[in-house]
Formats: C-alpha cells, sequence, structure tokens
C-alpha cells in the first residue's frame, strides 16, 4: 500500500463543500478522489477507488448521516472513518463514534485537530492494513499466460515467506487455477456468495483447498452460470477477509471489466498486466493501462510483465514495449513450452519442477520484488531453521 492517503468526503450540505475540500487538500499525505453527495454516489466511489478513508460530514442532518456512518463501518471494515460536525454535545460525538466513526472534528476545523485524527487512524487502522497486499494479475490478450503466472507466483511467494499465500482465481466463467494445481476443490466462490452476506474467517477456511505447497485456493465457480451470483459486494467482502489472514494474496482476473473485477482492483497494492510483445497485446496493456488510471489507481501499483518475450522473433522488443508505457517493464518470463505445459500436464505449478529452469528463476525473481523486505524477515535468506523448525515444517 502506498503512503499517500486515498480519501473521500461524503457531504450533503452545497456551502460547505469548499472550505471542507481546501482543509482536506491542505493535509500532507492525502489524496482526495472525490466527494460524495448522496449515499448512492458513496457506494458508487466504494466500489471502484481504493478508498482508505472517508470524512463525513454530518451536518446538516446527522440521524441520516450517521445511518449512512453505520452502513460504511459493518460493510468495509478495512476503511477508517472521520466525523465532521458543528453539534459538538457529548451525545452527538458519542453517537459518531458508535456508529462507526473512529475519530471526531469539531467545526470550524482547527487544521492541527485534522491532521492529528488523520494520522491517528492512519498509525493505528490503516498501517495493520498494509501488513497484507493483493496483488491482481490480469492478461492483456487471451492466453497471454495469466494464470500460469498468477500460479506460480502464488507458489513462489508461499516458498519464500513459508507461510501460505492466498490465490483466487476470478475468471469465474473460464478459469482454470485448480487445473493448474492437478485439484478438484469441494467449495468454490459460488458457496461464499450462496452464504448470503455472512461469511466469516471460519466459513472462509473451510472454502478454500489448501494445498500442499501452501498456496490456499479459492477457486471459480463449478458451474459457468454459477457467476452470477458473485457480485461485487461480495467479491469486495472476500478479499477483504482474505487480507485479515493472508499476507499475500494473489488474485488472477479475466480480462473483460464488470464491477466485481473493479472491486477487486480498487483495493490493489500491485496489479500486474500481463503481455506478449505482439502489436495487438501491447495495444490492449494501454488501454488497461488507461482504465486503471481513470478509476483512480495511482500508476506507480500498475506494472507490466511480458510473457514469452523471446518468442516474438524480436520484431518487438522489451524497449519498444517500454517505451510505449513510458517505464521499465517489472518482469520478463522467457518462453518455454514444454517446461510450462509440462507443468500443466502433470498437473503442477513450474515452481514444483526444475528449480534451475529460467522460467522459475524469473518468476521466483519477481516474487522476491514484490516481497521486498518480507522474504528477509521471513529468515528465508538461507538461514538454518533449527530442529524443531524442520519438524514443525514437514
Ligand atoms: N512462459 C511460457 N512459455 C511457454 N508457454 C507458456 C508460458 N506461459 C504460459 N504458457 C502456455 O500458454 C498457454 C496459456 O497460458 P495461461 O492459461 O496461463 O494463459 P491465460 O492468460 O491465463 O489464458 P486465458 O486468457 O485463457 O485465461 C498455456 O498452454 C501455457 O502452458
Ligand atoms: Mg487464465
Amino acid at each position: 500500500m502506498s503512503n499517500i492517503l486515498q480519501v473521500c468526503l461524503y457531504n450533503t450540505e452545497a456551502e460547505s463543500s469548499a472550505p471542507l475540500r481546501a482543509q482536506i487538500t491542505s493535509l500532507n499525505f492525502v489524496r482526495l478522489v472525490a466527494e460524495a453527495k448522496s449515499p448512492e454516489q458513496l457506494a458508487g466511489m466504494l466500489h471502484e477507488a481504493g478508498i482508505n478513508l472517508i470524512f463525513f460530514h454530518l451536518d446538516p442532518d446527522q440521524a441520516s448521516a450517521l445511518e449512512v456512518v453505520d452502513q460504511v463501518a459493518t460493510r468495509f471494515p478495512e476503511i477508517a472513518l472521520i466525523g465532521i460536525s458543528h453539534v459538538t454535545a457529548p451525545d452527538a460525538i458519542l453517537a459518531t463514534i458508535r456508529a462507526g466513526c473512529d475519530q471526531f472534528v469539531c467545526e470550524p476545523i482547527d487544521s492541527v485537530d485534522l491532521a492529528t485524527a488523520v494520522s491517528r487512524v492512519a498509525s493505528k487502522r490503516l498501517l495493520t492494513r498494509s501488513k497484507s497486499r493483493r496483488i491482481c494479475v490480469v492478461g492483456a490478450s487471451g492466453g497471454a499466460g495469466t494464470t500460469s503466472i498468477a500460479c506460480n507466483l502464488a507458489m513462489e511467494v508461499a516458498h519464500l515467506t513459508d507461510k501460505p499465500c492466498g490465490l483466487v482465481d476470478m475468471d469465474f466463467q473460464f478459469g482454470d487455477a485448480a487445473i493448474n494445481f492437478d485439484c478438484d476443490p469441494k467449495y468454490t466462490f459460488y458457496d461464499l456468495a450462496e452464504s448470503g452476506g455472512h461469511v466469516d474467517r471460519t466459513v472462509l477456511a473451510g472454502v478454500l483447498t489448501s494445498l500442499p505447497c501452501q498456496v490456499h485456493l479459492l477457486a471459480r465457480p463449478d458451474k459457468v452460470e454459477q457467476c452470477e451470483a458473485i457480485n461485487a459486494d461480495v467479491v469486495h467482502h472476500t478479499l477483504d477477509l482474505m487480507a485479515t489472514v493472508y499476507e499475500t494474496t494473489i488474485v488472477d482476473l479475466p480480462r473483460h471489466v464488470d464491477p466485481s473485477i473493479t472491486a477487486a482492483l480498487g483495493q490493489a497494492d500491485l496489479i500486474i498486466i500481463v503481455c506478449q510483445l505482439l502489436v495487438p497485446s501491447i495495444r490492449n496493456v494501454n488501454r488497461y493501462r488507461e482504465m486503471l488510471l481513470r478509476l483512480g489507481i495511482p500508476e506507480e501499483r500498475i506494472e507490466v510483465v511480458v510473457n514469452r518475450g523471446d518468442s516474438s522473433g524480436g520484431r518487438i522488443t522489451s524497449k519498444d514495449l517500454e517505451e510505449t508505457i513510458g517505464k521499465p517493464i517489472f518482469a520478463s518470463i522467457p518462453n518455454d513450452y514444454q517446461f510450462v505445459s509440462r507443468s500443466l500436464d502433470f498437473g503442477r505449478p513450474i515452481a514444483a519442477i526444475d528449480r534451475g529452469n529460467p522460467v522459475r528463476a524469473a518468476i521466483g525473481k519477481m516474487g522476491r520484488r514484490i516481497l521486498g523486505d518480507a522474504v528477509q524477515e521471513s529468515g528465508k535468506t538461507g538461514a538454518r531453521r533449527g530442529l524443531l523448525g524442520r519438524l514443525l515444517a514437514k
């Protein structure tokens, strides 16, 4: 998660808009993404942009505003909330906190008071969430290698951190993450959608398929038409719940975009667009990037990975692609069909076979880059685990 907080202002009082916006935009490390003037507008924003914090202007109708606070606090527990109001009677402040606001700021606003409230919620709530990272992987064209990369990345992350890594197959209709792992999941994303919002960590644990390689897979629905039951709310809630369980969750996304996909993208810490060095694929990289930027996703969270770049015959090079996207590519995975398809034939991700293979090495490098310091913390840098560690790891 970046250090800049993406914030939104909820305000139904027209004359307060300009002064409130001025106060918020003068804060450091804060980016005011949008102002919502109604509960409907707010709902749309929460599903699309990756909002970390909402300022709720509670005037002129405290009771209605607190109803909205209550709903947001229940549905989006990871988002910090700050209430702002002229009404400073103790019972009004208490009602604000009880509805779910983390902090209360009186009007007229004292800028130091506002900054203190923001830094309190940032250190208390938002930094805790930053311990978990969501990596979305999406292909710029069909068959670009998205699923192969997502599955193997999940396996590398689990291996490097020595902790389970979450993997979500959001290609609800035709995803094949489970096939990559040669497993036959008993439960799928559809079962979460069917449980009607009563999903907690225990239910989630029962639905995930735990693989021996420490990848915990949330599989796509069994039947194609079951995808209709999975809406943006279910996706949002499920991925937030995964963030409370796993330090890393990898999400394999389909190429189409709909509200449930933007729900996954909005809070992603990193979005990897997988492409091949072919004109249509590169064109789609740009179209996808532009769409992400329009959704309010910061440029630094978007990276491009070239798969099978060495099979393009050199007509288009990675350098050409870098010129088009205006920054270096994140990784380049070599072409080795025998190796990758062998892993599929045997239902094993490529990380499980031939550890010295260049494809595996490139995905491992990607994993280390994503994890950064976390790899060192886990003690996977060659340090011996000792007898107890080895026994527990069995
Ligand atoms: N680096 C690679 N070298 C050679 N073959 C690869 C490589 N990566 C993926 N493949 C092969 O390309 C095919 C498509 O891969 P994959 O299913 O991962 O792509 P995808 O982008 O998820 O496809 P879809 O658009 O259907 O979801 C598979 O047969 C896979 O084995
Ligand atoms: Mg796929």
